[in-house]
């Protein structure tokens, strides 16, 4: 009969038949060492003696003899039906301390770590992981077709063949890429073919590649002021130097960039709809950064992160599509239409940088895998996406509309009297509020995190100094009904941090 495979992965072992050492020492000594340098935590499954001795290929007997030595001395424990795990209540004491990680990066002051060091840490900044109200980036997974999405993942996980499996092209699957630029021809009007689009693990692959490609240390770069911040790391792991340009209702400041640094290599931009006060860039000043780059050899990096949803009017055109087609790298991401924990993004290349994209690409991670492009293909060709979309661009638009409702009844008169602005509802799956003076949005930001509310501090959107305060709000993941509740913890938040009084306290 053939033998059956084993469940639990033996720890690496190396015995030494000849040495002078008996084998179930050598296997014991192992395993102690093992764990209590943690190598193998508590709690974790060890193999059957059955199995070590298969893969150590040694019999079973010095096995046995090891395994109740650790058993005697406490090391291990067996469950009855479950197997042998390495026991759960060894204290920390009794096994070694973790090596400092710290010290030995402290040692090493090199231009790399500090750049890491200028990351935002996430100790101290809930806000960036949460989930459940307000929080940015959450879609609206009650509305997910989450039958049909999972028959065409497990019709494609079922068809898989050796040429699926094996290495495929970099720039992602043929057939999704043709999908793709069907779909940003017809409804974002960018100007593509398939050869040109580059599938990846979401927009910021596509904007660390971009940075790899086009950047060197210390070379000028545009950024929006206030912008993305996971823009901001990806920029500064790669040594650029940062020129923020000021946003205003008109998106991106182009005079203001040209004055502050006419030579930037490139703008990193979000048009359709800016990250994160919302402004959609005007045709007079798209033409503007156009013709920057153009005149300057500059490239522009679009990131159109959540153009498909827009509440007041169609959706924007693309910049791209403006462009001909030399110098703009356009990025659009499943993340929002779909769901995040997906990372399928899409870059658009101008044609003479395919090359170089390529082959940092590959330098980077060999191409995306091919399971969900080839579910995700179908999806769109046969409909789904589409229908998906507008069914949730109605939903948002409650949800939105919810939102501003149950913050006008709330804040009304500081909104009135502009102390507090709501901005950038037009669009998107967040807006932004901003706070009157004398209030910390991280202050309270951190206070409302640990009541479950996740409120986006704007002001960690700021480069420079000249710093609004306020919260970027995502209303996506949140139900209309549940909106104004929401919002009165919110203000009891501000309140309970800040002192915040607002109008009058009676009311509620
Ligand atoms: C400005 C901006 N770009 C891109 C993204 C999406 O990133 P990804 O596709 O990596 O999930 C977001 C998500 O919130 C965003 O705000």
């Amino acid at each position: 009969m053939k033998k059956k495979p084993h469940g639990v992965a033996a720890p690496m072992i190396a015995i030494d038949r000849k040495g002078e050492k008996p084998l179930h020492r050598q296997i014991y000594d192992a395993f102690r060492a093992m764990i209590l340098d943690r190598r193998l935590p508590p709690g974790q499954q060890i193999p059957s003696s059955r199995a070590l001795a298969d893969e150590l290929g040694i019999s079973r007997i010095p096995v046995l003899g090891a395994y109740a030595q650790l058993l005697a001395e406490g090391y291990i424990e067996s469950r009855s039906g479950a197997g042998t795990f390495v026991t759960n209540s060894l204290s920390d004491q009794f096994l070694g301390a973790r090596p400092a990680v710290a010290s030995v990066v402290d040692d090493a002051a090199t231009d790399a770590i500090s750049r890491v060091s200028r990351l935002l840490p996430l100790e101290g900044t809930p806000w960036f992981l949460g989930s459940g109200a307000f929080s940015v980036g959450q879609i609206a997974y009650d509305h997910f077709p989450f039958r049909v999405w999972s028959d065409l993942v497990t019709y494609h996980a079922r068809r898989v063949r050796a040429s699926s499996m094996n290495y495929s092209d970099p720039m992602g699957s043929q057939e999704f890429r043709e999908v793709i630029a069907t779909y940003l021809r017809t409804a974002r009007a960018v100007h593509c073919e398939a050869s040109q689009i580059m599938v990846v693990n979401g927009s910021q692959h596509a904007l660390d590649l971009s940075a790899r490609v086009l950047l060197d240390p210390d070379c000028p770069v545009w950024i929006e002021e206030p912008g993305y911040v996971f823009l901001r790391h990806t920029l500064t792991l790669s040594g650029c130097r940062l020129v923020p340009v000021p946003v205003d209702s008109e998106g991106l400041d182009v005079a203001a960039g040209v004055k502050l640094c006419r030579d930037a290599r490139v703008a990193y931009v979000t048009p359709s709809h800016q990250y994160p006060l919302g402004a959609t860039m005007s045709a007079a000043r798209r033409l503007q950064l156009l013709e920057w780059a153009h005149s300057s050899n500059a490239w522009i990096v679009e990131d159109d992160y959540d153009s498909e949803y827009r509440y007041e009017s169609m959706p924007v055109a693309s910049m791209q599509g403006l462009d001909s087609g030399s110098r703009v790298i356009y990025i659009g991401t499943f993340s929002k239409t779909l769901f995040p924990s997906l990372r399928l993004g899409y870059m658009v290349i101008p044609p003479a940088l395919v090359g170089r994209f390529l082959a940092v690409r590959q330098a980077n991670d060999l191409g995306p895998s091919h399971l969900y492009q080839a579910a995700l293909a179908d999806f769109i060709s046969a409909g789904h996406f589409t229908r998906h979309v507008r069914k949730t661009r109605q939903l948002y638009a409650e949800r939105r509309n919810a939102l501003t409702q149950a913050l006008r009844k709330e804040f009304g008169p500081e909104i009135e009297r502009a102390e507090m602005q709501i901005l950038g509802a037009e669009a998107g799956m967040h807006l932004v509020v901003t706070l009157g003076p004398g209030l910390s949005d991280r202050r309270i930001s951190a206070r409302a995190a640990q009541e479950g509310l996740w409120l986006w501090p704007l002001s960690s959107a700021y480069v420079g100094a000249n710093v609004r305060q306020g919260f970027v709000l995502g209303f996506g993941g949140t139900k209309a009904e549940d909106m104004l509740h929401h919002v009165r913890r919110m203000r009891k938040v501000m309140r309970d941090e800040s002192g915040y009084r607002g109008r009058t306290e009676s009311g509620h």
